[in-house]
């Protein structure tokens, strides 16, 4: 064990299960240990890195901009937030943005912006439908808002006004809607609770029922945006579009940046109403600027949906080969493999001695989110080692 890690057992809060490799530099799709040893990367910082690591272009904006000017606060304007805000603007089907620097605080502001449509146009409806094996970031209300017991349990009591309801199934968001409903927040696809994909016509259904009863449909792309299902966001597959979407992860390849968009009629803050201190300072709104300008000038989502469906066959011929694979399923480059027994733990370990970095997102699945730039040849570098270990698996 390196120092490193005794150093975290000493003085780290235990809130990661990590895996034991510690990690120093990154390039593309390959990052590095302190003993110089390369590692495909196919968790990508959790879905962050879409233009793999220390791209240049977000690498020199980076550097430009913290030579330039870094913080100001939003007491005042500046040209990064503004510049970033257009372009979210001008390749969304949404009209005003509001930056933050994380997941949970874009959908915590997503549901305080619902809650004042509700105040101001709902009669005060404040509760927010939410879906089982959801998951929507780690505040208080957010974990009110996801949907596993998991992260509710060591928590409680927790915030009132989240319903959770079953994923997938329109009839029980209607069960669920009262007067007291101002909005339903789901994502389109469910990331952390294993890659779960709708039906076709779920989003469509749930997208009418919302107009039917006049209120609004958050969108949480926190994972499922920036490309990384094959298209810039997910909605554009499901034909409908938000009221109100929340972007994080991939937004600015790694500096944290989270955004709330909404539609002009659901912009409801007023000044004071809600804020941030480091929320679209230039530092990360550089990042974010450049990272976005490429993704959208290089097509990148395009690469992410012919690599992402090169890969799925690829799992699935693992499939073919080895019975404990029960599916393989996912969008793009957020892709799931489940087995039929709680074995994601020890392939994490196996993959990792042969150098290829997955992540286990259930007991029984491993989930592939590698960088958006990733060639089919890197995927089948992948492939190899899956095959490999799946193999000494199946002699075991
Ligand atoms: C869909 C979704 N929403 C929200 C979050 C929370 O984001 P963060 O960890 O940046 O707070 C995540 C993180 O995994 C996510 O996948």
């Amino acid at each position: 064990m390196s120092n490193w890690q005794e150093l975290e057992r000493k003085y780290y809060m235990g809130t990661f299960d990590r895996t034991p490799v510690t990690l120093v530099k990154g390039q593309g799709a390959r990052v590095w240990d302190e003993n110089g040893r390369e590692y495909l990367d196919f968790v990508a910082g959790w879905a962050v890195n879409c233009l793999g690591h220390c791209h240049p272009v977000v690498a020199e904006a980076v550097t430009e901009q913290a030579n330039t000017l870094i913080q100001t606060s939003n007491q005042f304007y500046t040209i990064p937030q503004l510049r970033l805000a257009e372009l979210l603007v001008q390749n969304s089907c949404l009209d005003k943005v509001f930056l933050c620097n994380s997941g949970a605080e874009a959908t915590e502001g997503a549901v305080k912006l619902a809650r004042r449509y509700g105040k101001l146009k709902l009669n005060g409806a404040y509760e927010v439908i939410t879906t089982f094996n959801s998951f929507h970031g780690r505040t208080l209300a957010m974990t009110a808002a996801t949907g596993q017991t998991k992260f509710q349990e060591p928590y409680s009591p927790l915030p009132i006004g989240f319903v959770n309801v079953e994923y997938n199934n329109i009839e029980v968001i209607k069960t669920a809607t009262t007067n007291q409903t101002c909005a339903v927040m789901l994502e389109p696809i469910q990331g952390e609770g294993g890659v779960n994909l709708p039906d076709d016509d779920y989003l469509r259904a749930v997208r009418a029922w919302c107009d039917q009863k006049g209120i609004l449909l958050i969108l949480d792309e926190i994972q499922t945006g920036i490309g990384r299902v094959g298209t810039l966001f997910a909605y554009e597959q499901y034909g409908i579009e938000p009221d109100i979407m929340t972007l994080a992860k991939g937004m600015a390849s790694g500096v944290p940046l989270g955004a709330i968009l909404s539609k002009e009629g659901a912009s409801v803050f007023t000044p004071g109403e809600h804020g941030s201190t480091f929320g679209g300072n230039p530092l990360a709104c550089a990042a974010g600027y450049a990272t976005l300008k490429f993704v959208i000038e290089h097509d990148i989502a395009g690469n992410t949906k012919r690599v992402g469906e090169y890969l799925i066959k690829g799992l699935e011929d693992l499939k073919q080969k080895f019975q404990f694979i029960t599916e393989v399923r996912g969008r793009g480059l957020l892709v799931a493999m489940e087995f039929s027994s709680d074995m994601a733990k020890s392939l994490v370990t196996a993959c990792l001695d042969r150098g290829l970095l997955v992540n286990r997102v259930k007991p029984n699945a491993l989930r592939f989110m590698p960088p958006l730039i990733i060639s089919n040849k890197e995927v089948d570098e992948a492939l190899d080692i899956l095959d490999k270990v799946l193999s000494s698996v199946a002699t075991k």
